[in-house]
């Protein structure tokens, strides 16, 4: 089928690799007079949305920053709620992503997590591991800094066991130990919200990724406000260091 694509700016090749902070949620709420509950809700819906979006325009691969390792500090009511819905979510949506050809992959500390909900994540990363479409990545208990902390670890680890030379270690072999291993570095790294900050997601990765600060909240991003940011990703002009070409 082909997809009707409204801008000229969108028609041009997507990026590669978008990567979100969806952030709003409880403002959303809050400027409804609702619970939170209820934005993370309708954050939900926009992130199955943004996933849809991201499909029918061809980028190749969408990070979705779904729970912080800094996201236990909230009140446990909350954090379940979170965690409710991610479960309602991973058992509707992932035959449908299955059979839509979405390759999804969790990247993240799995260990304060429900043993449930570890079962249903690895079950969706081995039903979708062959399908070559968009390649949805969700952040889940995700920490840049604690990331980085394991890769070095690890490569510590394998220094003290002499399988690594400490002077071998180089950019791709320390970037191979990431969560991210295998995946582009982002592109384009939206936050909505109107907040400016990259609040411990893909700090390594982003190193050369266009920001753009959106001022909807979350649950109010739509494919407009998608194609309006890759709109803007194209009017950058990305010099990786080099002089003006
Ligand atoms: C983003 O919305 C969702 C998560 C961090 C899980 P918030 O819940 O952070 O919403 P605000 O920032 O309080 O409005
Ligand atoms: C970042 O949003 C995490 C997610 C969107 C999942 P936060 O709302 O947790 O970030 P801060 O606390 O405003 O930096
Ligand atoms: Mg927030």
């Amino acid at each position: 089928m082909i997809e009707p694509v409204s801008t000229s700016a969108v028609a041009a090749k997507p990026p590669v690799h978008i990567a979100i902070i969806m952030d709003g949620n409880g403002r959303w709420a809050k400027a409804r007079g609702l619970p939170r509950v209820a934005g993370h809700q309708r954050g939900a819906e926009a992130a199955r949305a943004a996933v849809r979006a991201c499909r029918e325009l061809g980028v190749r691969y969408l990070t979705l920053y779904a729970f912080s390792s800094e996201n236990w500090k909230r009140p446990v009511a909350e954090v379940e709620d979170l965690m409710s819905l991610l479960r309602y979510y991973l058992r509707r949506e992932v035959g449908e992503l299955e059979a839509q050809g979405v390759r999804l992959r969790f990247i993240g500390s799995r260990e304060r997590l429900a043993p449930d909900i570890v079962t249903e994540i690895e079950a969706a990363e081995s039903r979708t591991r062959h399908n070559e479409g968009l390649v949805v990545v969700v952040a889940l208990n995700y920490g840049s800094h604690e990331e980085i902390v394991h890769a070095a670890r690890s490569l510590a680890r394998d220094a003290a066991h002499g399988t690594v030379r400490p002077d071998d270690i180089d950019e791709t072999m320390f970037a191979a130990r990431l969560s991210t291993d295998g995946i582009p570095n982002p592109d384009l790294l939206i936050r909505t919200s109107g907040e400016q900050r990259l609040s411990n997601f893909l700090l390594w990765q982003a190193a050369y990724a266009e920001l753009v600060f959106v001022n909807a909240n979350w649950p109010d991003f739509t494919r407009e406000s998608m194609e309006s940011a890759i709109a803007e990703f194209h009017r950058r002009d990305r010099r990786y260091g080099a002089s003006r070409g």
